[in-house]
C-alpha cells in the first residue's frame, strides 16, 4: 500500500447492549445534568420506551423536561421553540430519544442554547458553530441513520422546505446508548428503510475515495451484518438477534462514514426529501441505490465485487461479474423487505429531476465519490430509478 495516512477518532462513548438504558441516569451525573431536556418524538412519548426512561430518571434522581414535538424532517422552527423551552427550564444536558430527526433535533437544541446569535439558518453548514454547546446523549430507537455519533444535524428550512444540515464536530454526541431492546417495537416498513439507510452508508462510504482500511474494514462488516439479518428483522421483530446486529451495523457504518462521508445516493436523498417530495431519508436511498451502483461501477470495481461476496454472492469469472452481482443482491433485498422499487410507484413527478439534480450537485458527498458525476448524469440515475424493476 503506498504512503498509507489516516486519522480515525471517535469522541463518542458508545455503551450497547440490551438493557443498556438503564446506564442513562449515571451517565446524565457523569456529565454534570442536573436537569436533562428530553427530545423526542410522539411516537415515542407514547410508547413504553418513554415510560420505561421516565422510570429509570425517577428512580436516579434526575430532573428532567420533555419536548416531544419533534416531527419527521424536523423543522427549524420547531428547533427554535425547544431551544426556548430548554432555556426557558434551565436544562443543562439534552437528550436525543428517536430516530434520526429526534437526535438530530437534540444536536441542534444543544447548540442553539449556547449559540444565541442569528437564527438558526445562519448555522447551516460545515463549522459555523462557534460556542461548545450542552452535553447530548443520544439514544437510537432505529437501526440506520448512526446520527448518535456523526456531526450532522440534519433539519428542514420551513421558508422553502428544503433539507439543510449544519455539521460541526461540536455536535457530536458526549454519550450513545445502544439498547437493541429499544428498537424491537420498530413497525417492518421503519426497519426496512432505516435498514437500507445503514447498507447505504456502508456500501458508499466502502467505495469512496477516501476510504481507508479502518473504515473499510468497518462498512464491509456492517454490510455482511445487514445482508444477513435485515431480512429477519423486518420479518420479526421480536428477533433480538436481529435487532442486535442491526443496531450493531448501523453503529459499524456511521463509524466508517463519519471519516469518508458518502457518495450520490445521498446527494439524491436530500432533494428526495425536500418540498413537497418529502420521501422518508431511508426509503430516498433504497430507490436511488441499485442505479447509483450502475453508474458509479467502472470507478471502483473491486469494492463492488468485495461488496458482493459481502452481501453472500458467489464470485463470477470475472471482476466485473463479480461486481455487478451487488446490484443484484440490494435489488433481491429491496423486494424481500417489501420497500418500493421505483420513484414512479412513490409519485416522484420527472418533472421534479431537473432541480432535484441541480440540488444534489451542491452536495459535499459528490467530492468522494468513485465516479466524477455532472448534473447530466444524476437525471440520468433518476430516469432509471423511475422504471426500476
Ligand atoms: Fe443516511
Amino acid at each position: 500500500m503506498e504512503n498509507l495516512n489516516f486519522i480515525f477518532s471517535i469522541p463518542t462513548v458508545i455503551i450497547f447492549g440490551c438493557d443498556s438504558i438503564r446506564e442513562l441516569g449515571r451517565r446524565i451525573k457523569e456529565l454534570g445534568g442536573a436537569k436533562a431536556f428530553i427530545v423526542t418524538d410522539k411516537g415515542i412519548a407514547n410508547s413504553g420506551i418513554l415510560e420505561r426512561i421516565k422510570g429509570i430518571l425517577s428512580e436516579d434522581r434526575i430532573d428532567f423536561v420533555i419536548f416531544d414535538e419533534v416531527e419527521p424532517n424536523p423543522l427549524d422552527t420547531t428547533i427554535e421553540k425547544g431551544t426556548d423551552l430548554a432555556i426557558g427550564d434551565s436544562c443543562d444536558v439534552v437528550i436525543g430519544i428517536g430516530g434520526g430527526s429526534s437526535m438530530d433535533s437534540a444536536k441542534a437544541i444543544a447548540m442553539r442554547v449556547t449559540n444565541r446569535g442569528g437564527t438558526l439558518l445562519d448555522y447551516v453548514g460545515v463549522n459555523k458553530v462557534k460556542n461548545k454547546p450542552l452535553p447530548i446523549i443520544a439514544v437510537p430507537t432505529t437501526s440506520g441513520t448512526a446520527s448518535e455519533l456523526t456531526i450532522f444535524s440534519v433539519l428542514t428550512n420551513s421558508k422553502d422546505m428544503t433539507k439543510i444540515s449544519i455539521g460541526s464536530d461540536l455536535l457530536t454526541p458526549k454519550i450513545a446508548i445502544c439498547d437493541p431492546m429499544l428498537t424491537v417495537s420498530m413497525p417492518p416498513s421503519v426497519t426496512a428503510m432505516t435498514g437500507m439507510d445503514a447498507l447505504t452508508h456502508a456500501i458508499e462510504s466502502y467505495v469512496t475515495t477516501v476510504a481507508t482500511p479502518v473504515t473499510k474494514a468497518l462498512a464491509l462488516e456492517s454490510i455482511r451484518l445487514i445482508a444477513g439479518n435485515l431480512r429477519r428483522a423486518v420479518s420479526r421483530g421480536e428477533d433480538i438477534q436481529a435487532r442486535t446486529n442491526m443496531l450493531l451495523a448501523s453503529l459499524l457504518a456511521g463509524m466508517a462514514f463519519r471519516h469518508t462521508r458518502l457518495g450520490i445516493a445521498h446527494a439524491l436523498a436530500m432533494p428526495l426529501g425536500s418540498w413537497d417530495i418529502r420521501l422518508p431519508h431511508g426509503l430516498a436511498n433504497a430507490l436511488v441505490l441499485p442505479y447509483v451502483m450502475e453508474f458509479n461501477l467502472p470507478g471502483n470495481l473491486e469494492g463492488y465485487a468485495e461488496i458482493a461476496v459481502a452481501m453472500g454472492e458467489s464470485p463470477g469469472d470475472t471482476l466485473r461479474e463479480t461486481a455487478l452481482k451487488s446490484i443484484k443482491a440490494i435489488k433481491e433485498l429491496i423486494m424481500d423487505i417489501g420497500l418500493p422499487r421505483n420513484l414512479k410507484s412513490v409519485g416522484v413527478r420527472k418533472e421534479d429531476f431537473d432541480r432535484i439534480a441541480e440540488e444534489a450537485m451542491k452536495s459535499g458527498n459528490l467530492t468522494v465519490n468513485p465516479r466524477v458525476c455532472k448534473k447530466e448524469d444524476l437525471i440520468s440515475i433518476l430516469e432509471a430509478s423511475y422504471e426500476g424493476e
